[in-house]
C-alpha cells in the first residue's frame, strides 16, 4: 500500500532531505501535503515536482502569491492552499495522511504535530520542541489514540534501533553521543568574544540555524536528553550524554548485562528518515545518495573513534536542560522559550555568546513548576517566559 505523507516544515534541512527521500521511495510513499514558511521558491519547486493536494504557508499574503505564482506558471494539478497554524493542521489531518514527518521551526508545528496525534496518525518526529515543551501532553495522548512516534533526530533514532536489542526493563542507560560543536576545545575566556558566524559553523552536521547554534552552547543535548525521557520514558539520570567529535557513533544503550549497543552510520538525515518511514523494514540504500557522498561507512572513518564526558561549567545549557527536565512541568517549556529568545538576540549582536545560559537561568527562576495540562497552558507559559526573556533583556544585559 502507498503511503500519504505530509512534510511539516519541507522547506528546510530536514524537510528537503525527506522529500528526496520521498522521491527515491515513489512506490511507497506518496506526499499529500507540504507545509512551509515563506520559502517561495524551494516550496513552488517541490510543488511541481511532488504534485500535493494541499500546501500550508506562513500567513495570507504568503498564499496569495503562492496561488499567483502556481496560476501565472499554468500549473494544472488540484492544491488546496492554505496558510497559518491552522493551515498546517489541515494538511497534518488531511484523511490521505498516514504519516505526518514534523520538521517544522521551533514551536511553529507544535499545533499540528498535536492534531495528527490526537486523530492517530503515524509521526516521524525530528523537531525538538515538541517533545521539549509538551512532552506529557503529546506523549498521552499518543498512548490514548495508539499513534506511534517515530523519532528522526539521529540520535533517538539511534536509540531506537539499539532497543531492538533487548527488552524495556533490561535497559540500564541510554548514551546519547554529541558532536561536541564548534568549541569543543574553545577556552571559557575565549567563549566570551564567540561571534555568531563562528557559532553558525557546525563541524559535522548540515542543518538549520537554531539547531546549529544550539549545538554549539550544548543546549540541543540538554533538549534530546528531554525528548528521550518522553520517547523512551527513562529518568534523567539513566540519560547520559559523550562527546563523540567523529559523529559516526549516533548514541548508544547499555543493558543491564554490561553489553553496549551502538548504532554507527555516516551523519546523513536521509538515513533516519529512511528508518523511520520505513519501521519496522530496513530498506536498500539505493537511489539516495547525494552525488559523490557514500552512505556506507568506510573502515577509514572508524580507525579512530573518541568519547569525553561534556565540560558543564563551559556549557552550562546542558546543566540547565536537565534542570528543567527534573524540576518537570511548565520549566521545560520555559527553557526553550528562553533559548530562543536568547540565541536571537546572541545572532543580532546584542549578547555574548556566554549571556545566552545566564539569560536562561533568569528566566528559570523566575518560572514557577505548573503542570501543563492543554496547548493552552503550553502557549500561556511560552509567552510569559519570552515576556521574561525580554525584561530581562533591556534590564540585566545592556
Ligand atoms: N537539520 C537537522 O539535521 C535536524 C536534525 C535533528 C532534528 N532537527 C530538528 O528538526 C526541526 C527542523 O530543523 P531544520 O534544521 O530542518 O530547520 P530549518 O532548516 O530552519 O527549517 C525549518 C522549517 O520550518 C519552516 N518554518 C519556519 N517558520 C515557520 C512558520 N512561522 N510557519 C510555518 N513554517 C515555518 C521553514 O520554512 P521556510 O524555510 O519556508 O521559511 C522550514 O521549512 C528543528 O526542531 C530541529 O531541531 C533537525
Amino acid at each position: 500500500m502507498v503511503k500519504g505523507v505530509c512534510i511539516l516544515g519541507s522547506t528546510g534541512s530536514v524537510g528537503r532531505n525527506t522529500c528526496r527521500v520521498i522521491q527515491s521511495l515513489a512506490d511507497r510513499f506518496r506526499v499529500i501535503g507540504l507545509t512551509a514558511g515563506g520559502n517561495l521558491r524551494v516550496l513552488n519547486r517541490q510543488i511541481h515536482q511532488l504534485q500535493p493536494k494541499i500546501v500550508s504557508v506562513r500567513d495570507l499574503k504568503l498564499a496569495r502569491s503562492l496561488r499567483e505564482r502556481l496560476r501565472m506558471e499554468g500549473y494544472r494539478p488540484r492544491v488546496k492552499i492554505v496558510f497559518g497554524s491552522g493551515g498546517m493542521s489541515e494538511a497534518a489531518t488531511h484523511p490521505q495522511v498516514d504519516t505526518v514527518v514534523s520538521a517544522s521551526h521551533g514551536v511553529t508545528g507544535l499545533e499540528a504535530t498535536y492534531r495528527a496525534v490526537e486523530s492517530g496518525k503515524s509521526v516521524a518526529l525530528a523537531n525538538k520542541e515538541t517533545l521539549v515543551v509538551a512532552g506529557e501532553l503529546i506523549t498521552r495522548l499518543a498512548r490514548k489514540t495508539k499513534s506511534d512516534i517515530l523519532p528522526v533526530d539521529s540520535e533517538h533514532n539511534a536509540i531506537h534501533q539499539c532497543l531492538r536489542a533487548g527488552r524495556r526493563e533490561e535497559v540500564r542507560n541510554l548514551i546519547l553521543t554529541a558532536s561536541g560543536g564548534p568549541f569543543l576545545k574553545t577556552s571559557r575566556r575565549a567563549l566570551e568574544r564567540i561571534r555568531p558566524e563562528q557559532a553558525l559553523r557546525h563541524p559535522t552536521w548540515k542543518m538549520g540555524g537554531r539547531i546549529t547554534l544550539d549545538s554549539a552552547t550544548l543546549m540541543n543535548k540538554g533538549f534530546e536528553v528531554i525528548e528521550a525521557h518522553w520517547l523512551f520514558r527513562m529518568p534523567s539520570e539513566a540519560i547520559q550524554v559523550l562527546i563523540h567529535p567523529q559523529s559516526i557513533v549516533h548514541s548508544m544503550v547499555e543493558f543491564k548485562d554490561g553489553s553496549l549497543i551502538a548504532q554507527m552510520g555516516v551523519a546523513d538525515m536521509k538515513l533516519p528518515i529512511r528508518y523511520a518511514l520505513n519501521y519496522p523494514d530496513r530498506l536498500s540504500i539505493n537511489g539516495v545518495a547525494a552525488k559523490g557522498a557514500s552512505q556506507l561507512l568506510s573502515w577509514e572513518q572508524m580507525k579512530r573513534l573518541d568519547f569525553e564526558l561534556p565540560d558543564l561549567r563551559r556549557f552550562p545549557c546542558l546543566g540547565l536542560a536537565r534542570e528543567a527536565l527534573e524540576s518537570g512541568g511548565s520549566m521545560p517549556c520555559a527553557l526553550n522559550a528562553a533559548d530562543e529568545v536568547a540565541v536571537e538576540a546572541f545572532l543580532k549582536r546584542r549578547v555574548k555568546f556566554t549571556d545566552i545560559p545566564r539569560l536562561i537561568q533568569r528566566v528559570l527562576r523566575r518560572t514557577s513548576v505548573a503542570r501543563l495540562r492543554s496547548l493552552a497552558d503550553v502557549w500561556d507559559c511560552d509567552r510569559e517566559a519570552r515576556a521574561y526573556a525580554r525584561e530581562s533583556l533591556l534590564n540585566d544585559f545592556t
